[in-house]
């Protein structure tokens, strides 16, 4: 029978990635003092999203989720959250124009501090101390004090989310976001690069279109949907103390919604089935993600499915995918024929990053775009041979010119790494990256559409 589920359930099961803190009377206080605070999201938006979501599923939509590996203090800055924000628009509208399906724009920010992580413990010099564990536990830098778990860091990051979800709402509802804006959206360093190129001659076309559509009566002031965009948010729900004094009742619904973010994920280090992270997420309401690295079976899938998903709900589960560009296509058929078999309401991302980590000559933590764009590649090309939907695609990118992912069409070498290496955590694409990445992802679900209406006028 299954065990009653409250917001608290969590701590009665077996769980991994949990900082030490010194004084957990002091985590118990600052916990308490967050559960009076205001909730950041509501419950009706995270079942908007999950509507949306229902429509990936259906192979009406398209998913696209992505930030930084790691929010941190240092690096929070308007304009680093606008740049985030204004290559995902591009990337959507890219995305939109070649799949004609409306693209579900889910930032991985405003909450996505806490990080996983192999070691629990760091040695540097024969000095060890605990790891880095994100900015809401701990501090980067390499002495005892920073590295100490400190639970007043939980209420500088809640304090963060909610101004970084306030300056995301101004800008997807007050006018930025206007499709009219297209051509605005370009960062300054990209605008000469071939992708920056590719971009111009699409927001050109997207002028004339809109031109059109105006002169045929459709305006923003008849179509809302022209100036404004739904944007969501989303973070791994990994410090379980945090998601819990955010969860909330919803008085519409009389269900439990974590309102720290629309749609949290479960990371594929804590993803037993009899853990605390699977028992917490099992009861929010919220849409809820899955990684899975290669060494996920198709029975312990769908034991996870029905835990998380007894009701089948479309749009509730997204699984993301992060099984390297080598493994990809033998291990993404394999789950697909089981879910199929299953017939489980399943959305299919893509973590094109998670499984193409490698460590650069010079130590740096990097990935190779080329085998980035090769995981994605097989991605759409399994879905099409197994004809499912390849519903979305889960990034760490970065509206900066960063160089962290070797490749692309700036060419960055293991040399250039160093130069602008900013992350707290994974490597990031830059913006350029990320922008070839949505014409290469443009191009499959063009090719699928096409295919699709090839069969559509054949039957
Ligand atoms: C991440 O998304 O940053 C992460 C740690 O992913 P995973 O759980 O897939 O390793
Ligand atoms: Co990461």
């Amino acid at each position: 029978m299954t065990q009653i589920w409250s917001p608290a359930s969590w701590r009665g099961k077996p769980i991994r990635q949990v900082p030490v803190y010194p004084d957990p009377g002091a985590l118990d206080a600052v916990e308490t003092r967050l559960k009076t605070h205001p909730p950041l999201v509501f419950a009706g938006e995270a079942r908007s999203l999950k509507a949306r979501l229902a429509q990936v599923v259906e192979g009406k939509a398209f998913l696209l989720q992505g930030g930084d590996c790691a929010e941190s203090f240092a690096e929070f800055h308007p304009d680093n959250i606008r740049d985030t924000f204004r290559v995902l628009l591009q990337m959507a509208v890219i995305l939109t124009f070649a799949a004609a399906m409306p693209v579900v724009k889910l930032g991985r920010i405003a909450g996505q501090f806490a990080k996983p992580r192999t070691a629990d413990m760091e040695t540097q010099g024969g000095v060890t101390l605990p790891s880095y564990r994100g900015d809401n536990i701990n501090a980067m830098e390499f002495d005892a004090a920073s590295r100490t778990p400190d639970p007043a860091r939980l209420m500088q990051a809640y304090a963060q989310s909610a101004s970084t979800l306030n300056l995301l709402r101004a800008f997807a509802q007050g006018g930025y976001a206007d499709l009219h804006n297209v051509h605005r959206w370009t960062l300054g360093f990209i605008a000469g690069s071939p992708s920056g190129e590719r971009y111009r001659t699409l927001a050109q076309r997207i002028s004339e279109t809109l031109e059109f559509m105006e002169a045929c009566g459709i305006t923003p002031d008849s179509t809302p949907q022209l100036r404004v965009t739904e944007f969501y948010t989303s973070h791994e729900a990994l410090h379980l103390g945090y998601e819990q004094a955010l969860t909330r009742i919803d008085s519409t619904s009389g269900d439990w919604y974590d309102t720290s973010a629309h749609f949290l994920w479960i990371g594929d280090r804590t993803r037993e089935a009899s853990g605390a992270h699977v028992e917490f997420c099992r009861g929010i309401k919220n849409p809820v993600g899955l990684k899975c690295s290669p060494s996920l079976e198709e029975s312990e899938l769908l034991r996870l499915l029905s835990i998380l998903n007894p009701g089948n709900e479309p749009g509730r589960v997204t699984l993301i995918c992060r099984f390297g560009a080598d493994k990809a296509g033998e291990k993404l058929s394999r789950l697909i024929r089981a879910v199929v078999r299953e017939g489980a309401a399943l959305v299919w991302s893509c973590d094109p990053m998670h499984g193409n980590t490698i460590t650069s000559h010079t130590g740096l933590k990097t990935r190779s775009f080329e085998r980035i764009l090769k995981e994605v590649k097989t991605f759409f090309d399994v879905h099409r041979a197994e004809g499912t939907h390849a519903g979305g695609v889960h990034v760490e990118m970065t509206g900066q010119n960063v160089t962290e992912c070797l490749g692309g069409a700036q060419a960055i070498s293991e040399e250039d790494l160093s130069r602008r290496y900013n992350t707290h955590c994974d490597p990031r694409l830059n913006a350029n990256q990320a922008l070839e990445l949505a014409f290469l992802m443009a191009e499959s679900l063009r090719a699928e559409r096409l295919k699709d209406a090839r069969f559509a006028a054949s039957a």
